[in-house]
């Protein structure tokens, strides 16, 4: 018994103590959407077609034939979703702009006046709310006009990686630099340009299949200079992890970036002691704080906006213990990333605001901190567990929350 009990106290005491579970003054709390996701009114108004609307409507597009279509009908109840933000006592709300209801014909040569008014609108009411717009320029719902013409692509990091073993250490770095250095080290590293053992790598592998020049284009210096140093902070989304290790022959070669990179001969996986969420959403809290230190490491004491972490669900409940479990343990790496390893994190954004149209998964995927009625002409919009944990995060800055809320584990 006295055993037990000093196990106990020294249990508490870990808990209780090693932490400091507050955020630092001026941190700052969000919740995001993006415009596909949330807006549905896909064709009012001049609002042009954008290659999610073309995806949707194709033959080819998702199983169920869900599409954005009216999606939460962000377009007409964004009021409702001022209330939800509102409610949760937001700092900033994240949404995206629809390029197709601005420029609807992807280029600026026309522009929409519904368009204006929609956005301009939206930002006055997060205003008047005292919550400040941070406004997305483009999330992946490129006008189709532009498609036709070529191909454009930017990055998402969603993955931390680690060595599946020791042995597979000597992969890591370049799986990381693969993964993050491409689209960071340009932009953020002394130097600029590609990660130096990037262009090495793919200038040997475009050699070995014949190319008389790498794959991957290398920068001038020119163009080192203009590109380096143009940012105001760097922003991440961070949902999950995998372990990385070396494709053995005859496997298949996974898919970037989450089951492998091909370029590299590598395969990504869970680690046996993850626990697995919801499909692709293994939960590995430690990664963010990892990443966040990564990005320190490589690019010193830059400001790092956290612009999406979340977990899924496949079930609709509004008590949602796995989701409220999955932002305290992310939130408390974000705090020792702060706290313990001196990395300059100035905000948070809880994916998503609401229950919405999850891409491939169309509505069967739940994301939000607030559920959504998709039956319901009105999408009526309800406060789950999760949303009403993070309201409390945001109004009294901490995890230390004398509630039930610490009392569920996975
Ligand atoms: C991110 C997307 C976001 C949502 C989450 C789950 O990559 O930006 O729209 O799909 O994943």
């Amino acid at each position: 018994m006295l055993l037990a009990l000093v196990v106990v106290s020294i249990a508490l005491w870990s808990s209780g103590c090693a932490v400091d579970l507050s955020f630092p003054p001026g941190f700052l709390f969000g919740s995001a959407t993006s415009a596909y996701q949330v807006e549905g009114a896909w064709n009012v108004s001049d609002k042009g077609e954008s290659i999610w609307d073309r995806f949707t409507h194709s033959q080819s597009g998702n199983e169920d034939g869900s599409t954005g279509d009216v999606a939460t009908d962000s377009y007409h109840q964004w009021e409702r979703d001022m209330e939800v933000a509102a409610n949760l006592s937001l700092d900033y709300y994240r949404f995206s702009l629809s390029w197709t209801r601005i420029l609807p014909n992807g280029f600026a040569n026309y522009i929409s006046e519904d368009g204006k008014r929609y956005y301009n609108q939206l930002i006055d009411g997060l205003l008047a709310k005292g919550i400040q717009p941070v406004v997305t320029i483009y999330h992946w719902d490129l006008p189709q006009r532009l498609q036709d013409l070529g191909k454009l692509s930017l990055s998402n990091q969603l993955v931390w990686y680690e060595a599946s073993t020791e042995e597979d250490e000597v992969w890591l770095d370049i799986a990381q630099q693969y993964s993050y250095g491409r689209f960071s080290h340009p932009i953020y590293s002394k130097e600029g340009g590609w990660p130096p053992v990037i262009e090495d790598h793919m200038r040997n592998k475009s050699s070995s299949e014949g190319f008389h020049q790498s794959r991957l284009p290398e920068f001038t210096d020119e163009e080192k200079e203009l590109v380096k140093g143009t940012f105001d902070f760097y922003a991440i989304n961070h949902y999950t992890s995998r372990a990385v290790r070396k494709r053995r022959p005859g496997e298949p070669h996974g898919g970037f970036p989450l089951t492998g990179a091909p370029d590299l001969d590598l395969l990504f996986e869970r680690r046996p002691d993850w626990t697995e969420g919801n499909e692709w959403l293994y939960i590995y809290p430690e990664g963010l704080r990892r990443m966040l230190g990564w990005l320190r490491d490589q690019y010193g004491d830059i400001p790092i906006l956290i612009t999406e972490n979340g977990f899924s669900t496949a079930e609709d409940s509004l008590e949602d213990h796995d989701r409220v479990q999955y932002y305290r343990r992310y939130l408390e790496q974000v705090l020792l990333a702060i706290k313990e390893d001196g990395v300059n994190v100035i905000g948070y954004t809880a994916w998503s605001l609401i229950d919405n149209f999850e891409w491939m998964d169309g509505y069967k995927t739940k994301f939000g901190l607030c559920h959504v009625n998709f039956s319901d002409p009105l999408r009526t919009r309800t406060l789950r567990r999760s949303g009403r944990f993070y309201a409390d995060v945001i109004k009294r800055r901490t995890l230390d929350l004398d509630s039930d809320y610490r009392n569920y584990e996975f």
